[in-house]
């Protein structure tokens, strides 16, 4: 359908608007008024069955992201069944149901259409960990921004993003949705995705960027505790104290809802017994009331009816009752809203107002989207066609992609190989030239021969003089080594070998939980066998979540960690194996040395007996220790390397001694004092060194990740603000106590410069 088609009708409904007013209103006729008067008029003529459609949310037919579900199609639509859809794409086909919704129906209300649109659209980002990796919410908010006004261009009113969930366990597939094991940092990146999405800042920034065409609604994902599904097994149960869940989940959501989310998402665990579909005290009084959030609580997909699993509801109708009780306003594909709940309206189960408030906060996404004043705002091809996959939606992509990029290990400086020296280079691995694993799982509507591979990455950046020997070697998974000798063969022939190793995309992401966390099937012997031809080799690992890559650290020299890189993915790798870009990105997980010792993460508490070592050296035998491994990660959170060196001076403290609420100055030198130019991560941590509940060792307070040339040196200032001195005191009271506090500087979660500084009492 062509925009001038959709301008022309929209013109000719507008100028019968006064006509039809005339004539006693008809369905077409555009609400008028601020947003409470155009809500509360329209509840007040709705009808129950019209009420309940508005918080009726189907699968469309583009949607393939849970247990298969009849998708909603026109026909409901036309009887006011349905308020939003779940995956149905497209300028021409969002409005074909548009005009059906406006047009077709009594009360005309448009529909809204949502998506997962986590790192992408079209022009796939890297995969949100990855992302994690830049430590750079500029880029972060950047990726947002166009994956916005893709999807928007795309039809799309909603993203079901940024997720959010804090997340400490690799086993836990969704592990790569997210944003890794910090809160700081997971708040800083749960920011930026929001203001990415939305365009703008809570206030009136935020009330004209929503009415823009190139923004859609953000949502924070999955309201709470997801992150922390027992033994990492999606969709499990969580148990957790209020202090935990108040100290480590709950924050990303509050600064989400802070910089103005539209809307939130409740989670599929239960948590402390409660299933979040049902979980009143947390959506209504914390989120709600606490936070002052006013925007959707969408459930997630089947979540309502999931209340009958879970044992807390005996059959749909109670699920019904329980979740609009809780305070979820859309019931995702369950479609048990709309059927159930006219049944327990009339038993005095439910009450109209509760109905009425779920409906007013649908309506009000609806208006603060500005559908009501042009439902068809979504509705242009042209602008369709030319919103997607630009160049300069790519060339971001790229730089983005580059900055996620972590060098893990670098021995020798194998890395970065130079295009010069090289006529022959072995490309090796089962994921060399795989598209999918460029823009890995939740990739939007992305495609994956749209996506630039390792391989055509590498043939680009090498031309055509230089010979490429492409040799898959072995399967992602299985035991076939039949490859070997061919790779090993290639290897031979080649000045330098690049391997590509690691997980399929879809062994992350959603229901993809894995017990084990080593490099699948024998991708690690292959990578032993090339590595014993004695070439410079560098392994290019492509995953989704933290590895156990003993083997890899102790036998290969040079291992750069991509993640799952977007569609630029295979000439960001290129760019930064040749040394056109210095890599910088930093773990934004750990990553552990085995399975065993998961969870693992940084800002752990010290524990009555930590590691102390004997006269001789050795680990005394009664500390909090394991027999048969270090406690420590292979990688800590944090951690990257350089083609070039950092210097850090140890930080000083403005401020020796404060008092309590006030905040604190804190200056950090960095030099480059290697040869290149390049990116630093410089990273401040806290300790409160006593207090009186148990703190952890240090947490992340401020992070910036700066340029330096070689030679340069910067004094950056870092700000700790009084709530970064706060903790939850025994009552759960925020509170900063008197007495010393440390501060480290430094490139990773192991820095070592420090300074300290008194708090007194106020
Ligand atoms: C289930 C996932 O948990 C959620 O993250 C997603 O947004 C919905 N499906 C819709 O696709």
């Amino acid at each position: 359908m062509k925009h001038s088609t959709h301008a022309r009708r929209a013109g000719i409904a507008r100028a019968l608007i006064p006509l039809l007013l005339l004539a006693g209103g008809l369905a077409q006729a555009r609400p008028q008024g601020d947003e409470a008067a155009v809500v509360e008029s329209l509840i007040g003529r709705m009808t129950l069955d019209e009420k309940l459609g508005q918080l009726n949310q189907p699968p469309g037919p583009d949607n393939r992201t849970g247990p298969e579900a009849e998708a909603g199609g026109l026909d409901q639509v036309r009887r006011g069944e349905v308020g939003s859809f779940l995956g149905l794409h497209g300028a021409a086909r969002t409005c074909q149901y548009q005009h059906v919704a406006v047009e077709e129906t009594r009360l005309g209300i448009p529909l809204l259409f949502a998506g997962d649109v986590i790192h992408g659209f079209r022009t796939v980002f890297p995969q949100s960990i990855g992302e994690a990796a830049t430590f750079d919410p500029a880029a972060v908010e950047r990726s947002a921004r166009i994956s916005a006004t893709e999807a928007a261009a795309h039809g799309l009113h909603w993203t079901f993003a940024p997720m959010v969930d804090v997340a400490r366990d690799p086993r836990w597939g969704r592990i790569s949705e997210g944003s890794g094991e910090d809160v700081y940092l997971g708040k800083a990146l749960a920011r930026a995705r929001v203001r990415g999405f939305q365009g703008g800042d809570p206030g009136p920034a935020l009330e004209q960027a929503l009415r823009r065409d190139d923004t859609v609604l953000a949502t924070a994902k999955h309201f709470v505790a997801y992150g922390a599904a027992e033994a990492g097994r999606d969709y499990n149960t969580t148990d957790m104290s209020e202090r935990v869940l108040r100290e480590v989940y709950l924050p990303p959501f509050r600064a989400a809802v802070e910089a103005g989310a539209g809307s939130v998402m409740a989670a599929f665990n239960d948590l402390n017994g409660v299933p979040m579909h049902a979980n009143k005290s947390l959506i209504e009084d914390v989120l709600r009331k606490q936070w002052g959030f006013d925007g959707i609580l969408v459930s997630d997909y089947t979540g309502v009816w999931e209340l009958v699993k879970h044992g807390v509801a005996a059959d749909e109708t109670d699920a019904g009752v329980l979740a609009l009780e809780a305070g979820v306003d859309i019931d995702m594909v369950s479609d048990i809203y709309r059927r159930k709940l006219p049944g327990a309206l009339r038993e005095g189960r439910v009450t109209m107002a509760q109905i009425d408030e779920a409906v007013r906060r649908v309506l009000r996404a609806k208006y603060r989207l500005g559908l009501f004043e042009d439902p068809y705002r979504y509705c242009d091809v042209q602008r369709e066609a030319q919103r997607t996959l630009t160049p300069e939606f790519r060339q971001a992509a790229r730089e983005v992609a580059r900055e996620s990029m972590v060098l893990l290990k670098n021995e020798g400086n194998v890395l970065p190989l130079s295009k010069d020296k090289i006529r022959t280079l072995a490309v090796i691995g089962p994921l060399a030239d795989l598209g999918k694993a460029m823009i890995g799982n939740w990739a939007g509507d992305g495609r994956p021969d749209e996506a630039v591979t390792p391989l055509q990455g590498l043939r680009e950046a090498l031309g055509p003089e230089v010979r490429i020997l492409h040799v898959g070697g072995a399967q992602i998974e299985g035991d076939d080594r039949s490859g070997f000798d061919q790779a090993v063969v290639a290897a031979k022939q080649a000045d330098a070998v690049v391997m590509f190793l690691g997980e399929h995309p879809d062994m992350s992401g959603e229901a993809s939980s894995r017990t084990r966390l080593d490099l699948p099937g024998v991708q690690s012997q292959l990578a032993l066998a090339v590595q014993a031809v004695g070439k410079p080799t560098a392994v290019v690992l492509l995953n989704g979540r933290p590895l156990t890559i003993n083997t890899l650290q102790e036998n290969l020299p040079a291992i750069l960690e991509a993640w799952y890189p977007g569609v630029e993915g295979g000439r960001a790798i290129a760019d930064v194996l040749f040394g056109d870009y210095n890599p910088a990105g930093r773990l934004p997980v750990s990553f552990p040395r085995t399975v065993g010792q998961v969870p693992l993460y940084y800002d752990h508490k010290n524990t009555g007996r930590p590691i102390r070592l004997n006269a001789n050296g050795t680990e005394e035998k009664y500390t909090s220790r394991y027999l048969d491994s270090p406690n420590t990660p292979l990688y800590p959170f944090g951690y990257g390397l350089s083609y070039t060196q950092f210097r850090y001076s140890a930080p000083k403290v403005k401020h020796p001694t404060l008092v309590a609420g006030q905040a604190q100055q804190v200056e950090v030198t960095v030099s480059n004092i290697g040869s290149r130019a390049g990116d630093e991560v410089v990273q401040l941590y806290l300790r409160d060194d006593v207090a009186s509940i148990s703190r952890p060792v240090r947490q992340l307070r401020g992070f910036r990740r700066i340029h330096l040339e070689p030679g340069q040196s910067r004094t950056l200032t870092f700000v700790l603000e009084a709530e970064d001195m706060a903790f939850l005191d025994a009552n759960l009271k925020s509170t900063v106590e008197p007495g010393t506090f440390t501060v480290f500087a430094g490139g990773s979660s192991e820095a070592e410069q420090e300074a300290k500084f008194e708090v007194s009492a106020k």
